[in-house]
């Protein structure tokens, strides 16, 4: 009797988690032939492929970019995450349907926290709450606008420039962290501490650790795919309960701000001017007013202050630091933004007026998101109904990514890919057979970034504080050793194969 249901449940999982998603993929992969590679590991799925990568190029996602460059006609990977079809496309005719289209997809939260962390915000939210809430941000994040914070941004970077750091993503994270900070919360939270450290690197850690806690142990990670978010409340380990505290610590530091500005403003009414709201008003108006048409709560705003934080602090920084480690490999470009930035700025704060003139130093943060943009991952969704992408069906519950990193570094679409050359964007066709959908760091569509001025404005005046007063140079013995990493985001490691020495 027991065998035979033993035999029955093993039967039901080898089709659950096996022959099911194999045969949907192997369908698509018969349907089109070259255009298509099957790529499957059962139950680990994509991981055993990355992780191969790792190995043999040092790299997660080399292999991936090697199949694309390898066969001309290849548009899709067919992969799997556990049990369910993982579809990688690197086609930007398909990738421009998935982001116009973006309402038939929901993103994946790598860091499954939904409702404590960012659930509530932006990034993750759809619908009609994404509609208003990306509507109320709409108008803070245009440049003319942010231009208001750049001496906030000046003064934050030459701060931080007096302090010393392990590595030089250590120096641009605590920046980025607090001009996020900064631009939500105003000058109240300015070298605000959680967890007994500033507060944007107890933050970026506890994403950190919640990564680690889901990804670093094989308990950590079934315990993910079979519980979800109950995760973190059942039977919770030390780790588990460590990121609970914190979290809980991270939630009431910004209700405590947040009720002090109603009470602020109850007493002594809004700023009279809009253009001097920081985002904690721009939320409170809407938040306090008699309509509040978006029914936005108490919870939404931290969600949202937290999502700010997570979108705005390590993308923002890993270009910032990546920029950096390209400037040590190129000594000349190093040399030739020096010269710009003199010529433009001279000593002084970066002002609105010198941006747009930094045409050198624009191009070369361009080329820095062509070859190695952080912000690869992220853009994974799953498919909320049955699409038809082209002639591709895809169900309702799989997975689709569409892969910046593959079109961004093939000689398809960008002449000698392989060089970085950064003056490639100071020319005016610097993309072949450009749809608008190729050479996409920010996302496109309507769903694109929408703190990507502000990402460039504060890289850029980072770099130039930076340049002025460091010179760059790799430590050999590190670079030796040199792996990029897909975590959450993509970058090298070892961290410290870069350092910053005072001229
Ligand atoms: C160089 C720095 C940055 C890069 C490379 C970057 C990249 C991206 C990408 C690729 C997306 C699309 C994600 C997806 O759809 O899955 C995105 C969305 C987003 N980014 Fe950024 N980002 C950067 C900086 C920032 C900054 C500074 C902020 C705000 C402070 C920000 C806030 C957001 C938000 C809120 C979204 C979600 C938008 C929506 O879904 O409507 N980002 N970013």
């Amino acid at each position: 009797m027991y065998i035979y249901i033993g035999l029955g449940v093993s039967l039901i999982l080898l089709y659950t988690l096996v022959i099911k998603p194999f045969i949907s993929l192997l369908l698509i992969k018969i349907k089109f032939g070259k255009q298509a590679k099957l790529i499957f590991f059962p139950i680990f799925g994509d991981i055993v492929e990355i992780q191969g990568s790792l190995k043999k190029y040092n790299d997660h996602y080399e292999s991936i970019r090697r199949y694309f460059r390898e066969n001309k006609d290849l548009k899709f990977i067919l992969l799997n995450v556990f049990k369910t079809p993982f579809i990688l496309i690197g086609d930007p005719e398909i990738n421009k349907l998935i982001h116009i289209n973006h309402e038939n997809y929901k993103k994946i939260d790598f860091l499954n926290n939904n409702s404590r962390l960012m659930g509530q915000g932006l990034l993750y939210q759809y619908g009609l709450k994404w509609k208003n809430q990306r509507q109320l941000l709409g108008k803070p994040f245009d440049y003319d606008r942010l231009k208001s914070r750049i001496p906030m941004m000046n003064q934050v970077v030459k701060l931080k420039l007096k302090n010393t750091y392990q590595t030089p993503l250590d120096l641009t994270r605590s920046i980025a962290g607090e001009v996020v900070i900064q631009t939500f919360f105003g000058k109240e939270a300015e070298n605000a501490e959680l967890n007994k450290r500033e507060a944007q690197s107890e933050i970026v850690e506890l994403f950190n650790d919640v990564a680690e806690a889901i990804y670093g142990t094989l308990y950590g990670f079934m315990k993910w795919m079979i519980l979800g978010e109950k995760q973190w409340k059942i039977f919770p380990n030390k780790m588990e309960k460590d990121i609970n505290r914190r979290i809980e610590e991270l939630t009431e530091f910004a209700r405590k701000v947040i009720d002090n500005r109603i009470t602020k403003i109850k007493q002594e009414g809004f700023k009279k001017n809009e253009e001097d709201f920081d985002f904690l008003d721009i939320h409170l108006k809407e938040f306090l007013g008699e309509k509040n048409s978006s029914g936005i709560t108490k919870d939404e705003i931290i969600s949202q202050f937290i999502t700010l934080f997570f979108a705005g602090t390590d993308t923002t920084s890993s270009v910032a630091a990546m920029s950096l480690f390209y400037l040590a490999q190129y000594p000349n470009v190093y040399e030739a933004l020096v010269k710009e930035i003199e010529n433009v700025i001279g000593d002084g704060d970066v002002l609105d007026s010198h941006l747009s003139k930094l045409q050198e130093l624009n191009s070369f943060i361009w080329e820095v998101l062509r070859v190695r943009n952080p912000a690869s991952g992220p853009l994974v969704r799953m498919a909320i109904k049955d699409v038809t992408l082209k002639d591709l069906h895809i169900k309702k519950g799989w997975i689709v990514m569409p892969a910046n990193f593959v079109q961004q570094q093939t000689d398809k679409y960008f002449q000698n890919f392989e060089d970085f050359d950064h003056k490639r964007f100071m020319k005016s066709q610097a993309i072949k057979e450009d749809n608008g959908f190729v050479n996409i760091p920010f996302s496109a569509g309507p769903r694109n970034c929408i703190g990507q001025h502000m990402a460039i404005m504060e890289i850029k005046i980072i770099l130039c504080h930076i340049l002025r007063e460091f010179k760059i140079n790799t430590v050999p013995d590190k670079m030796k050793n040199l792996q990029w990493k897909a975590k959450f985001l993509y970058f090298h490691e070892p961290l410290d194969c870069i350092q910053l020495v005072k001229k």
